[in-house]
């Protein structure tokens, strides 16, 4: 299968920022153990802390091939109707990512704008909820 992997906002510091809530793992470790898991299919990796750049790569993705997208969004999560809006416009499912539990914590992580137009949501299992949301097209 031919899976893309987005990160969107401030994921570029994973392993730097807030260790105790996303893991001392760094994005391109995160990356490289996905790789390895799928190694008999194809990941694409992207990470932009733009929210225009994310939407743009949504919406190349959908004359790519993909049999589907892992978000992690970030905070856009939480607000970004652009996004929610890029992810409407092309074919290709979605699943919606967190690396941490966002219902366990503040009020303003319990609201997705993009969820609704996501295939499912997979939250909370660090970096493995990469994984398991990619895993899911398997099924
Ligand atoms: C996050 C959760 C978001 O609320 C937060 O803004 C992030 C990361 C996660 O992976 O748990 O940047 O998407």
């Amino acid at each position: 299968m031919k899976f893309l992997f987005i990160n969107g906002v401030n994921l570029n510091m994973t392993g730097r920022r807030e260790k105790g809530v996303y893991g001392s793992l760094t994005l391109d470790q995160i990356n490289a153990r996905i790789a390895k898991y799928f190694k008999g299919d194809e990941c694409v990796f992207y990470q932009s802390n733009i929210e225009g750049e994310l939407c743009s790569r949504l919406h190349a993705a959908a004359d790519e091939g993909f049999d589907g997208i892992i978000l992690n969004a970030g905070a856009f999560t939480h607000y970004s109707y652009a996004i929610r809006d890029a992810i409407a416009a092309i074919d290709i499912p979605v699943v919606e990512v967190h690396m941490s539990n966002v219902h366990s914590r503040e009020e303003f992580r319990h609201t997705s704008v993009i969820s609704a137009v996501c295939r499912g949501v997979i939250a909370g299992f660090g970096a493995n909820s990469y994984i398991l949301a990619a895993q899911s097209f398997k099924l």
